[in-house]
């Protein structure tokens, strides 16, 4: 007798936030989802699901274990922001049931979004994520130094003014800086500064700086 064919996990790239950026063959792969797994923001935006919902906060073993034991019974559907591709926990995923087992959909990237909504191209740029991980200040910094364009994600606690800080110190206080806050989402606001005026202003957690080294 022939075997049954396990069902591939889908991990849907969500874009920057507004449902409005995500493609239609990812709404479609939502909507035929049994089990739909996400953070609270992401599920958020499909109040209507009829598939059982999960929702994540950082507990990624919880989340590769269930993926694992349920994968072979049910349709299962990741949504994870932005593109799966990049600074994204669909790593974690792909690493463990490997890619056969996985259809991937790409999705808008915040830094495809800042970098439109500045107008600037973003093929020569380098990118980085300070988001969670308070130990990589440093390689930021020394990266912002040696290159004129670079895209950071940050969080709460790793956030731009301590980057602001470190470049005073170094004496970058040239650069501009632009951030793009709540891309896609109520409240967004692009804002360009220079280094100094960063330490007086306040930012919204979800956002996106870039760095130019231009007049
Ligand atoms: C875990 S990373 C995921 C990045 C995602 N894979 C992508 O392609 O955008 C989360 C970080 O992305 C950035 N981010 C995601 N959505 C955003 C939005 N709507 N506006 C601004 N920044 C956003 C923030 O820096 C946030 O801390």
């Amino acid at each position: 007798m022939a075997k049954k064919a396990i069902n591939k996990v889908t991990i849907v790239g969500c874009g920057p936030g507004s449902k409005k950026y995500m493609t239609w063959y990812a709404l479609q792969q939502i909507n035929s989802a049994e089990v739909l797994i996400g953070s609270r923001r992401l599920l958020s935006l499909f109040p209507d699901t009829e598939a059982d919902t999960f929702i994540l906060n950082n507990n990624y073993k919880v989340l590769i274990t269930r993926i694992v034991s349920l994968r072979k019974k049910k349709n299962i559907v990741v949504l994870v922001s932005g593109d799966p591709g990049f600074f994204s926990y669909a790593k974690l995923i792909i690493d463990k049931i490997d890619i056969e087992n996985c259809e991937v959909i790409p999705g808008i990237s915040s830094v495809q979004m800042a970098f439109a909504k500045i107008g600037r191209s973003w093929n020569d740029a380098c990118f980085m994520s300070l988001h969670g991980r308070t130990a990589k200040l440093a390689s930021v910094v020394k990266k912002i130094m040696e290159n004129d364009k670079v895209a950071v994600l940050t969080d709460n606690s790793n956030n731009v003014k301590l980057i602001a800080r470190k470049l005073l110190e170094a004496g970058l206080k040239e650069r501009k800086i632009y951030i793009c806050e709540n891309l896609s989402l109520d409240e967004e606001r692009i804002r360009k500064f220079d280094v100094s005026s960063i330490l007086k202003i306040q930012v919204r957690d979800l956002n996106v700086i870039i760095f130019l080294d231009e007049d």
